[in-house]
């Protein structure tokens, strides 16, 4: 019999995390999570090997951890949450704490698996991009220029350098993942994609909402192709490289409310738009596409239809 993989997640007991643990499968995989939060009543329906009750800023915590397996795979997904207003607020409300836990902790595992074999696949965003308009065919690549217009952008860019250089001098296995606005079920913190989530449970339960919402653009993934793409990067067989833009797909808010209200055939979400969001660069993710064949599996109307039966 082949041995499980061993999956270490870190900062799991989030929205990404908790979507991960459902699309995977026990029989291939022996997951464990590391999260200074554990909501052990949502926790229990998986099977979990460890669950650390630590952070990533604490040496000894960590260390221990890190050492109690041979850890094939170690996800980071951990990033500072705030006041759960969602990650962009919370970097700019608390810089400090978003460096802390952002790229410190971060450098801080980097450091303590030099000498280990453990791959490392780690969570960055768009958000290390500037805004669309300041981009030759308002698309990027890999290597385009990463000029953040935000706290939690600067905040990714530098996790990317730090990776980079623990790649570079320790030739170490680490791969990020540049993604776009998440969207589904299990998102418990507010932002745009909580206004999303207030249109399923409007088509859900019948009742009336006005989405108060900026008129921008917005690049978005359903939770279960997010969770997918971090599968298909554990059994990749081709060596992954440093960094990778995901796919995404284009929409706004009001496309948004527009085909959740023809699923139901009610006109019951509303938008109002307020403010002026950042319109990123479309990502091309022909390398991602290339090396692992990841494409979007959920469509808007597909991914709507299974969130209403999610919920
Ligand atoms: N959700 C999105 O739309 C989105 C988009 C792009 C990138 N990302 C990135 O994906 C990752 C996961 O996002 P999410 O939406 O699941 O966020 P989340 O806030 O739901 O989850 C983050 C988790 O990290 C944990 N954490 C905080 N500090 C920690 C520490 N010091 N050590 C260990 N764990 C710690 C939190 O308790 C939380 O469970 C983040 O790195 C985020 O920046 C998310």
């Amino acid at each position: 019999m082949l041995s499980k993989i061993k999956i270490l997640i870190i900062g799991g007991n989030g929205f990404l995390g908790q979507g991960i643990l459902k699309v995977i499968t026990n029989e291939k995989y022996e997951v464990s999570i590391l999260d200074p939060y554990l909501d052990h009543k949502k926790l229990k329906k998986y099977k979990i090997k460890h669950l650390f009750n630590c952070s990533t800023l604490n040496d000894k915590d960590i260390n221990s951890a890190l050492n109690i397996e041979e850890w094939d795979y170690i996800v980071h997904l951990a990033a500072f949450g705030g006041n759960g207003n969602g990650l962009l607020k919370a970097a700019n409300e608390n810089f400090n704490k978003a460096v802390n836990i952002n790229v410190t902790g971060f450098a801080n595992l980097l450091d303590k698996l030099k000498n280990k074999k453990a791959k490392i696949i780690w969570s960055s965003s768009t958000v290390v991009f500037g805004e669309e308009k300041s981009y030759k065919n308002k698309t990027v690549k890999e290597h385009s220029i990463l000029k953040p217009l935000t706290n939690y952008g600067l905040t990714k860019l530098m996790a990317e350098k730090v990776a980079n250089y623990y790649i570079k001098n320790y030739k170490m296995n680490i791969t990020g993942i540049r993604l776009p606005i998440i969207i589904g079920p299990g998102l418990n913190y507010r932002g745009v994609a909580a206004g999303i989530s207030e249109m399923a449970l409007a088509t859900k339960t019948k009742s009336k909402c006005i989405i108060e919402i900026p008129p921008s653009s917005l690049d978005i993934i359903y939770i279960k192709d997010a969770a997918n793409l971090f599968i298909k990067m554990i059994n990749s067989k081709t060596k992954l490289k440093n960094i990778y833009n995901c796919a995404s797909i284009r929409t706004t808010a009001i496309k948004l409310a527009d085909s959740f209200n023809k699923i139901s055939k009610k006109k019951n979400i509303k938008i109002n738009n307020i403010g002026m969001g950042a319109t990123y660069p479309i990502m091309d993710y022909n390398m991602l596409k290339k090396d692992i064949n990841f494409s979007i599996k959920y469509t808007i109307n597909k991914l709507i239809k299974d969130w209403l039966i999610e919920i």
